[in-house]
């Protein structure tokens, strides 16, 4: 059984503006105030920098990149860039689904990949991380001291995009998303200039950036993160067919509403998936804690998962290091992605996310059928991420974030959808459909009780048509805006900086 796990995340789009700016003049013009940092597409640099986890991205070919070595180089791109109204993109990990995300049509693509040092302070509370860091490059250098961060959990997503969106992380329970723990972010304004933002300096940029997403506000060029002592995590990743699902997720509505609160080591998501090599549905539970270390007994928390009487296809317990645990989500490039994602607020019975699945089956049907039809792939994946009222409480430290979410709003379930596929004939299909489904589950949602959070989009989700901000609320929303005219008084990076969600 191939990667079933890979599942996963995502996001999509915003129209993909294509300008009729001439981008040739600007790149030549970078190209002579950043030698060697400009790569044009007789190269194999430029080939290397436009592979993308989604190969909708890959298939966008911007004028240039630009591959800065240093904040400074930053500043000197973003000054140029912003004196010649020149549209760009800005690519960390590259791991947005839809095309545009972080690539942009015949326009500059800032590529951070160079920027990738890893340095931890003397008193190992502090880890810095350049902006084109993927999280591999973080926990192979913290595995070795027992160091970790509120890291994301699969190896080859970027630092940057994830932590700037919110960031789900094994260590959620305890310490609220990727987002809540960062000391400060190093930051180059659309004027050129270079701040730091932390709780003491910049406080407004640096709530903007706790969930904002970047794009509006700034290019970070590193994060200071939280560091703290952890040792190897117990994990399992349980397959079970997919008829199980009607006993899985009342096991999971549990969790959400008191397992995991009661006990916020433990940290889990929830995949359904058809899959031809496994004859139909099968359903996964991945499975993390932070302090149980016996590999032989599960946790309390999961115990129910283990359950002999259960029907599994296949059961993997390890206790392991953050690099390898990453490794086994991790979702190689190359195929077309989408996603999309809703949220509902938990209900008193699990009969919401029971009644979701039959959704799910009826809108992949026809999906499914057309790639046979196509003879092409496609693999759709339903996932649930929890958010008990623990994670939501650690979000509010160092007065709490941009995302618009509180305690009394929890506990709340992330509804998403991913998919994955190969023929480029079937975009359109695929995107429609996604959109359908999640109106549908909107209304679902709706009928069973109202929540200011239901229908709440997780920007690291997100489709590319989806109004991330309307779920952070009208008075986040106001401030964001206010922070980004602040730091950026011209509106340049909300007019030339394209492709992502903007405010
Ligand atoms: C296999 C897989 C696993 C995932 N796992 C998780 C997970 O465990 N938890 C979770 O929360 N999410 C997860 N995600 C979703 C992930 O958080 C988003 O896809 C995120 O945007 C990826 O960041 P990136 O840097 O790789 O993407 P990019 O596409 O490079 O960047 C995303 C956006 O951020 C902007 N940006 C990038 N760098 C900067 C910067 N330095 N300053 C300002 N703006 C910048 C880009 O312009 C772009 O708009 C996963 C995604 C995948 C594909
Ligand atoms: C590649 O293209 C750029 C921009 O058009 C040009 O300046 C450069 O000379 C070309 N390099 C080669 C090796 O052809
Ligand atoms: C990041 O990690 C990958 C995988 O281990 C490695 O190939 C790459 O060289 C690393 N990057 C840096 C800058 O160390
Ligand atoms: C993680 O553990 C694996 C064994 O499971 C080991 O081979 C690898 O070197 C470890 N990685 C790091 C970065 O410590
Ligand atoms: C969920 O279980 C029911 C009954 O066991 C089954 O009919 C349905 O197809 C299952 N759904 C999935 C996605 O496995
Ligand atoms: C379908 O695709 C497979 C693999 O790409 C190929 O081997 C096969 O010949 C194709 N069949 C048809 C009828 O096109």
């Amino acid at each position: 059984m191939t990667q079933l796990w890979p599942v996963l995340l995502a996001l999509a789009l915003p129209a993909a503006a294509t300008s009729n700016y001439d981008c040739s003049t600007i790149c030549q013009t970078l190209a002579s105030a950043l030698p060697n940092l400009v790569t044009f597409p007789n190269s194999t640099a430029y080939a290397i920098h436009n592979n993308y986890w989604s190969a909708r991205q890959s298939d966008v070919h911007p004028a240039c990149f630009v591959a800065p070595r240093t904040a400074q180089d930053v500043a000197t791109a973003v000054q140029l860039l912003t004196a010649h109204d020149a549209p760009f993109s800005v690519k960390a990990g590259g791991h947005t689904a839809f095309e545009g995300g972080s690539n942009i049509p015949a326009g500059v693509t800032l590529t951070l990949v160079h920027l990738d040092a890893v340095a931890v302070s003397a008193d190992r509370q502090t880890v810095s991380v350049g902006a084109g860091n993927r999280w591999i490059n973080v926990s192979e250098a913290l595995d070795p001291l027992g160091l970790a961060v509120v890291a994301g959990r699969s190896s080859t997503v970027g630092v940057s995009g994830l932590t700037l969106g919110g960031g789900i992380s094994y260590f959620s329970g305890m310490r609220g998303w990727a987002c809540d723990n960062v000391r400060n972010y190093e930051v180059v304004l659309a004027s050129g200039d270079v701040v730091n933002a932390s709780p003491a300096e910049n406080e407004d940029l640096y709530w903007a950036l706790r969930g904002g997403g970047g794009s509006n506000f700034g290019i970070v060029t590193r994060f200071d993160l939280v560091s703290f002592e952890q040792g190897d995590l117990w994990a399992s990743s349980n397959v079970y067919p997919g008829a199980a699902n009607r006993t899985l997720i009342p096991m999971m509505h549990e969790l959400l509403v008191k397992g995991l609160p009661d006990d916020p080591a433990a940290h889990t998501y929830f995949v359904m998936t058809h899959t031809a090599e496994l004859g139909g549905y099968a359903v996964l539970s991945d499975e993390f804690h932070a302090t149980h270390s016996d590999v032989a007994s599960p946790p309390a928390v999961f115990a129910p998962f283990f359950d002999p009487a259960l029907p599994t296809l296949a059961i993997n317990t390890r206790v392991s290091n953050i690099s390898r645990l990453s490794r086994d989500i991790e979702q190689a490039n190359g195929l077309r992605q989408t996603w999309w994602d809703t949220t509902v607020a938990a209900t008193a019975t699990p009969d919401l996310l029971l009644d979701i699945v039959p959704l799910w089956e009826e809108n992949i049907a026809p999906l499914l059928a057309a790639a046979a039809a196509d003879n092409s792939t496609i693999s759709p994946y339903l996932i649930y991420h929890p958010i008990s009222s623990n994670i939501l409480e650690a979000m509010q430290v160092n007065g709490g974030n941009a995302l618009g979410l509180k305690p009394e709003d929890g506990p709340l379930m992330i509804v998403q959808l991913n998919l994955a596929w190969t023929s480029a004939a079937m975009d359109e299909l695929v995107e429609t459909s996604s959109k359908e489904l999640i109106e549908k589950v909107n209304a679902l949602a709706a009928s069973r009780g109202a929540s200011s959070k239901n229908g709440y989009v997780y920007m690291n989700y997100a489709g590319k048509t989806q109004d991330v901000y309307a779920g952070y609320g009208k008075q986040n929303v106001a401030k964001l805006r206010r922070v980004a005219k602040k730091y950026d008084p011209r509106e340049k990076f909300g007019e030339l900086w394209q492709g992502y969600f903007k405010l």
